[in-house]
C-alpha cells in the first residue's frame, strides 16, 4: 500500500511490475489452491471407485451354491436365488425319456432337454421357479403338489403347463422356464450365478 499511495509530496506510483512480491504470492495462493483441489478430487475419486467394485459379500451373495446328493430320481428342491425361487429337479430315466420324445419344432420355445442341461448331467435340471408370464411360482417341485398336464411344472395363475424339461406346452406363458448360469463344482454340487 506504501508504494501507491499519493500525497502531495510523493507522485503516484503504479505498480506495473508482474514479479512485485504480491503478485507471485497471489499466484502461489490460487496455484496452491488448485492444487490442493486437485489431491482432494482423487482423494475422493478413490473411495469412489472402490466402493463400486462388488464387495466379496455381494459376490457371495449373487451366487447360491447347492449341494444336490440327496435329490432323488423324481425329486425336487426348491431353492434361492438373487431373492428368487430356483428349482432343482432330478430326473426319472421315464422323465428324460418323455422330453426327448416331444419333436422340438413343435415347441413354443424350442429346446431340447440337453441344451438346457449340463453334458453328462441331463437328470439334473436347474431352472428358475418363476413362471414366465407374470412371474407366479409354478406348482410341481414339492412332494404332492400338481405337476400339470406334461409332467413337469404348473403354474395355477392363469394355467401355463410346463413339461419334464421345464418346457412351456399349454397356457399363456411365451417361453420356457429360465436356466440360470450355473456349473457343476464337483459331481454332486452346483454354483448358480
Ligand atoms: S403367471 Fe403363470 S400362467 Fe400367468
Amino acid at each position: 500500500m506504501a508504494d501507491t499511495a499519493a500525497t502531495a509530496d510523493t507522485p503516484i506510483v503504479h505498480d506495473t511490475n508482474p514479479s512485485d512480491d504480491g503478485v507471485r504470492r497471489r499466484d502461489f495462493i490460487n496455484i496452491a489452491a488448485v492444487s490442493a483441489a486437485g489431491v482432494g478430487g482423487v482423494a475422493v475419486l478413490i473411495p469412489l471407485i472402490s466402493q463400486m467394485a462388488p464387495s466379496k459379500d455381494v459376490l457371495a451373495e449373487s451366487s447360491t451354491e447347492l449341494d444336490v446328493a440327496a435329490i432323488q430320481p423324481g425329486q425336487a428342491i426348491k431353492a434361492v436365488f438373487r431373492k428368487q425361487p430356483l428349482f432343482v429337479r432330478r430326473l426319472t430315466p421315464a422323465e428324460i425319456q418323455a422330453a426327448d420324445a416331444v419333436p422340438v419344432g413343435e415347441l413354443r420355445d424350442p429346446q431340447t432337454l440337453e441344451e438346457r442341461t449340463k453334458p453328462g448331467h441331463t437328470d439334473m435340471l436347474v431352472t428358475m421357479g418363476v413362471c414366465t408370464h407374470l412371474g407366479c411360482v409354478p406348482l410341481g417341485a414339492a412332494e404332492g403338489e400338481v405337476k400339470g398336464e406334461y409332467g413337469g411344472y404348473f403354474c395355477p395363475c392363469h394355467g401355463s403347463h410346463y413339461d419334464t424339461a421345464g418346457r412351456i406346452r399349454k397356457g399363456p406363458a411365451p417361453s420356457n422356464l429360465q436356466v440360470p448360469e450355473y456349473q457343476f463344482t464337483t459331481d454332486t454340487k452346483i454354483v448358480v450365478g
